[in-house]
């Protein structure tokens, strides 16, 4: 009976029925939204134009997550840390998961950069 189960269910992924990243797009959805804010610094696509701001884009999930945590928690110090602080405090644990999400799965390629060449459309 399971393993019928089991069966239909590769079945079905195999032939693309059921989109195997319907939840995870979600996920990307929701952290782009939310990582409004960190894209000032960070850049649209987590590629800092800032040399002293880092990248985050293709970061691994858990270290931006437990990153984000040791700003909250005062733990990271020393550097430029303190213009973290502030940010991770408006941050709840799912934002983090969130956002980590994103920054961990985003391309340049997925986003267009603003250049000078091409202004960013104005409405939103
Ligand atoms: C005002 C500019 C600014 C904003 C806004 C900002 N950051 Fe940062 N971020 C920085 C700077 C500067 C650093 C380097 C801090 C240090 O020296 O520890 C940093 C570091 C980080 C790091 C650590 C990177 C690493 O490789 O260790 C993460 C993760 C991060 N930011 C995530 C975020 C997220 C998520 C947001 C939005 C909620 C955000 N930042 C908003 C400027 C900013």
């Amino acid at each position: 009976m399971f393993k019928q189960l089991w069966l239909v269910s590769l079945g079905l992924l195999g032939f693309g029925v059921i989109p195997a990243t319907a939840q995870a797009d979600e996920q990307y959805d929701t952290g782009q939204k939310k990582a409004a804010v960190c894209m000032t610094c960070h850049g649209k696509a987590g590629v800092s134009d800032i040399a002293i701001y880092p990248n985050l884009q293709g970061q691994k999930f858990e270290y931006l997550v437990t990153t984000l945590k040791a700003y909250k928690r005062r733990q990271r110090t020393g550097g430029l840390a303190l213009v973290m602080y502030e940010q991770a405090d408006s941050l709840t644990e799912q934002d983090m998961k969130d956002i980590s999400y994103f920054f961990s799965k985003v391309t340049s390629q997925s986003i267009s950069e603003p250049t000078q060449s091409k202004p960013e459309p104005s409405a939103q």
